[in-house]
Order: structure tokens, then C-alpha cells, then sequence
């Protein structure tokens, strides 16, 4: 089978990628332009900004993928375009350049649908990407050993059940193949990269590029059982989720240690109590995944024999929720198989969209450019 190469263009919040990849996954150039510092002062995304951004940024950004790869855009077999669900404004910034590149260079087009995209990425054959960054928790299987040649191989093979975690999203999907999913759990309020943003702005942490990475960098340095935080929606026996009612109760217990000590507001406390208070927070949003997720694999091992879960989404780059998964996996009676990608591949970026359109092409599937519109909401 002939390989074939595809740029990506991610625009769908607050990060301008674009990527160049090749049909077997191997990621031949990327760049990517975050707009951190832009947002970091207001707490959060400014749409408006942000797409004012993205317009600066979106021809240096696809310049910089294609020169890294050493091709041209006429070595360019097909574009690929996050076309929703995002921020529309931002979106339509990257889905007009990639409509307008793929009607000049006459290349066939792909608008794809972000949440695939995150999913997708756990299929990315092993090995292919750089080596030294995803290795240690990427698979309970070393990677290291499996060579792959044919764009026919993937990492996993469908069907497979997927933890989509990210800012935007809280979802547990039965994926049945290239663009059959079904949805066993979502979340009733806000998601779990939600959950840390917000933890992260109560605490006075950084909050550009989201709240994660600084949260889970504290909760390294506390006790997770130093403060009591109920586990939601104990009574509910389904694949839901529930953050809001955790971040209630973050908020209360660190208002009674600002009383404690004295303190006006919880960005005041000392070093100590903040990593408690984050730690205790992780390892209950945790948990909560760790329940709705064993019932979601329960329920699909018996009823479809699935056993290969993928984590994707920017939570999944968090290391104590990599760790946790691969003994749920790990633990079980016959224990499952579980695909992360590597940490910067959670996180959005451009190979998402080019690898998505290249999953989309291997099975016949396009879009028309000059149709394609983008999508705030996209079921
Ligand atoms: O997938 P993503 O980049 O954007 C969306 O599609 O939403 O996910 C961003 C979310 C943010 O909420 C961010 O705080 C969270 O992923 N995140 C993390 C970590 N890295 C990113 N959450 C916990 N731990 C991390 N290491
Ligand atoms: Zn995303």
C-alpha cells in the first residue's frame, strides 16, 4: 500500500497547530503557537483574543509544520481541518485556510470532528512518533518491540472503549469504528479538565494553557487523604459524571483551613495546605473516573468482549491518572490493554487533525472544501 502525507490544522480553542504526518503515523513536522500568556490574565479563554490569535499565527504556524517536514505544499497529499465542536470564531479561522489551501493545491479535504481526533490519536502505531517522550506509560505492552510498515496496522484495532477527558469534554465511548461511536457516560455539569481549571484558579496557580499540569504538579508535594471530599454520585449506578459538586466542596474545605489559619481568601494559604488541598481534590476526581470507568468496562466486556481501553484528551496527560487507569487495567480477572498517548499528544495540537483525516482517507471517507462549514456544537 502506498503511503501518503497529510497536513493538519487544530484551531478549535486556544492553540494554533498545525502538523505534517505520514499514513503510517509518523509525525514528520509539527508546530504549534499557544496563546497562554494572551488568556493567562483574564483566567481563561477570550474567544475574541483568541481568534484574533489565531489569524496571526495560522500561516507561520503551517509554514513552520511543512518546513520542519522539508515538503511543500504540492508534496501534500490532503488537508485535514478540526471543523467543531470548539469556539466558532477560532474555528473558522483554521477551516477557511485549510478550505482555501485545499482549492489552490487541489488536494482532497477532511473536517474533522474533535473529539474523534483525540480518540484516533490512541491508534497511532507504536513507535512511531518520537520514542522518547510517551515510552514509560504508554502501554502496558512495550512498545518498543512492535515495528510496524503497513498503514493497515494500528496501534489498537476497533472496537475499543475510550476515556475522552479534556477541557471541553467528559466522555466514555464504545468506539465502534471510524466515526462510530456510542456514548455510555458523559458528564451532567462540568468536565474533569474543567475540575482542575477551577481548582487551579481557587488555589491562585497558573492558569495558562489550563490548570492541570500546575495542580497536578503541587498534588506531588500533599497528602491526598488529608482532607475528606465525598466521591460524586455515589447512589447513581450508570457511566455519568459530576464535577460541580466536588468543586463545592474543595471550595468550602479550603475556605475552613483559610479560618484555621486566619487567612482571607484559599491563594493565601501556605505551600502545605494548598498541596493537600490539591492532592486530596486529584485523588478524588480520580476516583470518581476510576467507578464510572470499571462499571463502562464491566458493562462492555460482557456484552461486546472488549477488552483494549484508550485514554485521550489533555487530562490523559496527567501522570497519577495514567498510572491509576493501568492498574484498573492491569487489576482486573483478565486484564486489559490500555493505549495513551504520549503527554504533548493528549493535549490538542495539529497531528490530532492530520491523523484523523488520515484514518478518514484509509477508509474512503472525505469532505467537500467548498461546503465544509465549522461546528460550535457537534454531536
Ligand atoms: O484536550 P485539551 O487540550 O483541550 C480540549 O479539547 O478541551 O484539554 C485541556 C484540558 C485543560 O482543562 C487542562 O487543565 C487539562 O486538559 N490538562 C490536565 C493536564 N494537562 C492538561 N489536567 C490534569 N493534569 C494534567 N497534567
Ligand atoms: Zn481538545
Amino acid at each position: 500500500k502506498k503511503l501518503f502525507c497529510v497536513l493538519g490544522i487544530e484551531s478549535s480553542c486556544d492553540d494554533t497547530g498545525a502538523a505534517v504526518i505520514r499514513s503510517d503515523g509518523t509525525i514528520l513536522g509539527e508546530s504549534l503557537a499557544s496563546q497562554h500568556a494572551i488568556h493567562e490574565e483574564f483566567g481563561g479563554v477570550v474567544p475574541g483574543l483568541a481568534k484574533t490569535a489565531h489569524e496571526e499565527n495560522i500561516d507561520g504556524v503551517i509554514r513552520a509544520a511543512l518546513s520542519n517536514a522539508n515538503m511543500s505544499m504540492e508534496e501534500i497529499d490532503a488537508i485535514g481541518v478540526t471543523v467543531g465542536p470548539g469556539l466558532e470564531i477560532c474555528l473558522r479561522v483554521g477551516c477557511n485556510k485549510g478550505r482555501e489551501l485545499a482549492m489552490m493545491y487541489n488536494k482532497p479535504f477532511v473536517g474533522v470532528h474533535h473529539l474523534e481526533a483525540h480518540i484516533l490519536m490512541a491508534r497511532i502505531p507504536p513507535g512511531k512518533y518520537d520514542k522518547n517522550d510517551g515510552g514509560e506509560n504508554r502501554s502496558v505492552a512495550p512498545y518498543d518491540e512492535v515495528t510496524t510498515t503497513s498503514h493497515d496496522e494500528r496501534a489498537m484495532d476497533f472496537p475499543f472503549l475510550a476515556l475522552l477527558v479534556s477541557g471541553g469534554h467528559c466522555q466514555i465511548l464504545k468506539c465502534l469504528g471510524v466515526g462510530r461511536y456510542s456514548i455510555l457516560g458523559g458528564t451532567l455539569d462540568d468536565s474533569l479538565g474543567e475540575a482542575f481549571d477551577k481548582t487551579a484558579r481557587l488555589l491562585g496557580l497558573p492558569v495558562g494553557g489550563g490548570g492541570g499540569p500546575a495542580v497536578e504538579a503541587l498534588s506531588a508535594h500533599g497528602d491526598p487523604h488529608s482532607l475528606a471530599l465525598p466521591i460524586p454520585m455515589q447512589r447513581r449506578k450508570d457511566c455519568d459524571f459530576s464535577y460541580a459538586g466536588l468543586k463545592t466542596s474543595v471550595r468550602m474545605a479550603a475556605e475552613r483551613i483559610c479560618v484555621e489559619r486566619g487567612l482571607e481568601s484559599p491563594e493565601e494559604l501556605p505551600f502545605e495546605d494548598k498541596a493537600n488541598i490539591a492532592a486530596s481534590f486529584q485523588h478524588v476526581a480520580f476516583r470518581h473516573v476510576e467507578v464510572r470507568l470499571g462499571r463502562a468496562m464491566e458493562q462492555v466486556e460482557r456484552e461486546d468482549g472488549i477488552r483494549t481501553l484508550a485514554v485521550v484528551g489533555g487530562v490523559a496527560a496527567n501522570k497519577e491518572l495514567r498510572r491509576r487507569l493501568n492498574s484498573l487495567c492491569s487489576d482486573r480477572a483478565v486484564s486489559w490493554d490500555m493505549h495513551v498517548p504520549p503527554p504533548r499528544l493528549c493535549t490538542d495540537q495539529g497531528a490530532m487533525s492530520a491523523w484523523a483525516a488520515v484514518e478518514r482517507l484509509c477508509v474512503g471517507s472525505s469532505d467537500l472544501a467548498e461546503d465544509q462549514d465549522v461546528f460550535a456544537r457537534y454531536p
